[in-house]
């Protein structure tokens, strides 16, 4: 029997103290996140504002593992190269936020960075087909983007099933997004999801000061996912 796939856990500091992201960062680092998400919003693209390149460059040295970005941003071509230089690993981008999708992610590819395609819950398989080759990441958002704490939409289940069809052997790591809990990591990972994106229930109940609470709930989500593969 082959060993189960690895599930990384991404914790979104969308759901962090944003007065103390350095040391939420780490506190989530130290209680065994794999990766850190960070979401980065317009108030164009989608109706909420975060932050930009200086945020990222700023926290980039209390992250310990992969710099996730999720750029909810249109259009988004002019602000690849700051995120790149601000430390990002991953560079996602949405399909609808430039007309010439194929360009931005040869761009991401030519900066050295990883590409990532987000797909939202009204968007279909259509829009990588014709991009698979340059994807290191496909983001199935199980919810609308622009805000943390949203209930998931379960009929996203059956896209992840679907695009992992897709994907066949291609080295693409499958990521979810929104509305993941201990509940509902199951359901995508059975379906083929490797990174969960978590904010809500990775920060619930605990404090960059108290971060105990971080390594319960991500060991629970990671519990309750690696349960899945079994
Ligand atoms: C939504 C963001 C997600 C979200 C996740 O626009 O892309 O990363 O913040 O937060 P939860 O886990 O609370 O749904
Ligand atoms: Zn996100």
């Amino acid at each position: 029997m082959s060993a189960p796939r690895p599930i990384l856990i991404a914790p979104s500091i969308l759901a962090a103290d944003f007065a103390n992201f350095g040391a939420e960062c780490r506190a989530v680092g130290d209680q065994g996140a794999d990766w850190v998400h960070v979401d980065v919003m317009d108030g164009h693209f989608v109706p909420n504002i975060t932050f930009g390149p200086a945020t990222c460059a700023a926290l980039r040295p209390h992250i310990r593992g992969v710099m996730d970005v999720h750029l909810m941003i249109a259009p988004v071509d002019g602000f690849l190269e700051p995120f790149a230089r601000a430390g990002a690993d991953v560079l996602t981008v949405h399909p609808e936020a430039n007309p010439h999708i194929h360009r931005s992610l040869q761009t991401i590819r030519t900066l050295g960075k990883k590409a990532g395609l987000a797909l939202n819950p009204g968007t279909g398989l259509d829009a990588v087909e014709q991009v698979l080759d340059l994807l290191d990441v496909i983001c199935v958002m199980t919810v609308n983007p622009g805000f943390g704490g949203q209930s998931f939409i379960a009929s996203q289940v059956d896209k992840v099933r679907k695009l992992r069809a897709l994907i066949g052997a291609r080295p693409i790591l499958i990521e979810v997004d929104g509305g993941i809990t201990v509940e509902t990591a199951p359901l995508v990972v059975a379906a083929g999801a490797d990174v969960l994106v978590a904010g809500s229930a990775v920060f619930k109940g605990g404090s960059a000061d108290r971060p105990q609470a971080y390594g319960h709930n991500i060991a629970a989500i990671r519990a309750a996912a690696l349960a899945a593969l079994v």
